[in-house]
């Protein structure tokens, strides 16, 4: 297994396999971000594999990545074994088809001139072929929704929660295998978040679904997850089935996040400074170093690989 390279092997089908994923952007004046910096997972089929990081650290551009949207500077997406990168545009639209994401923001993610039957028929049309009324209603009532009430209705008359139902009744009614949820609920009422995380749970279970869920609130990738990827500054640092998460995480960064929840039980070192280091300059070797109690010289000189510590465990740190 080596450092960048690493696939996470477990029992049961790889639905998604992503090697060496990197995301650049050219900013100007030579300059340029590094949001993604070769990331290596897999995605078993029916899995939930939660992203979990903070602001910046790449989350959504590994998500968009994967989708092809746009396609990543570098690295390999393979979706039941055919490779995404590279693939000419028809095909890539078939593909993309199996994948579907769900955004932070589901009242701009919906034309505000449309009405709601309009909305969830989108996508298909997009796809050539607009579905009849009953597929429509029937996608309605999948998420929770009258159609009756709804049909007729724009995305101001409806609340933040009905927005991403229709959101994600629009994405199923393209038979997708993979689901992408980037911050699914992180814009709505807390009130109305373990309804649509209720509701992205069932749908996968149902029917089968594989899912990312990114999200920088660790309770909440807690509960959705099966396994839980964190990242930090484009890389990532530790890979842990959920139940392990509170009582076996093993990265400083991750230790870190644990600790800064509310109620988090205390003992861990604080962090060294709190600032996100720019991703257009990286830290060398470990990029957590600049935060990390515990870096020593061979973290700048050397970058960590992730290595396997136990089944499905994975950790990049010298130290641990
Ligand atoms: N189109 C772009 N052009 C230039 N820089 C970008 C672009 N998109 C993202 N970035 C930068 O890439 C880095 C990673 O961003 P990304 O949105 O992937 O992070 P994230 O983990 O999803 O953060 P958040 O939790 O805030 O959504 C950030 O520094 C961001 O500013
Ligand atoms: S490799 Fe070094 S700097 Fe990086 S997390 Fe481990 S101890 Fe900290
Ligand atoms: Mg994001």
């Amino acid at each position: 297994m080596a450092g960048t390279g690493t696939t996470h092997l477990r029992p049961g089908e790889r639905v998604l396999s992503v090697e060496d994923l990197v995301v650049e952007f050219p900013v100007g004046r030579g300059r340029t971000v590094h949001a993604v910096s070769g990331i290596s997972f897999d995605l078993l089929d029916g899995e939930t594999l939660g992203i979990l990081g903070e602001s910046g650290c790449g989350k959504s551009s590994a998500g968009r990545a994967v989708m092809q949207l746009p396609p990543p500077t570098a690295g390999s997406v393979k979706l039941n074994g055919t490779e995404l990168t590279g693939l000419g545009r028809s095909a890539l639209r078939d593909s993309r088809r199996k994948m579907q994401m769900i955004l932070q923001n589901p009242v701009a993610a919906l034309n505000p001139r449309r009405k709601v039957a309009d909305l969830v028929a989108e996508g298909p049309a997009v796809w050539g072929g607009k579905p009849d009324r009953s597929r429509i209603e029937a996608a309605l009532e999948a998420v929770g929704l009258d159609p009756a009430t709804v049909w007729d209705r724009r995305p101001h008359e409806l609340s933040g929660g009905q927005c991403q139902r229709v959101c994600i009744a629009r994405a199923l009614l393209l038979d997708p295998r993979v689901l992408i949820c980037d911050e699914p609920v992180s814009s709505l009422d807390v009130s109305v978040q373990a309804q649509i995380l209720n509701l992205l749970e069932s749908t996968r279970a149902r029917l089968g679904l594989s899912m990312i869920f990114i999200a920088h609130d660790l309770a909440v990738v807690k509960n959705v997850s099966d396994r839980i990827m964190v990242m930090y500054l484009g890389k990532i640092c530790e890979v842990v089935p959920s139940g392990a998460l509170a009582g076996s995480a093993l990265h400083p960064y991750t230790r870190l996040l644990l600790a800064s929840v509310p109620d988090a039980p205390q003992g861990d070192a604080e962090p060294e400074n709190t600032e996100l280091p720019s991703p257009m300059a990286p830290p060398t070797g470990c990029r957590f170093r600049t935060r990390c109690p515990l870096a020593t010289d061979l973290c700048a000189k050397e970058e960590p690989n992730l290595r396997q510590t136990t089944d499905g465990h994975h950790v990049a740190c010298h130290m641990v």
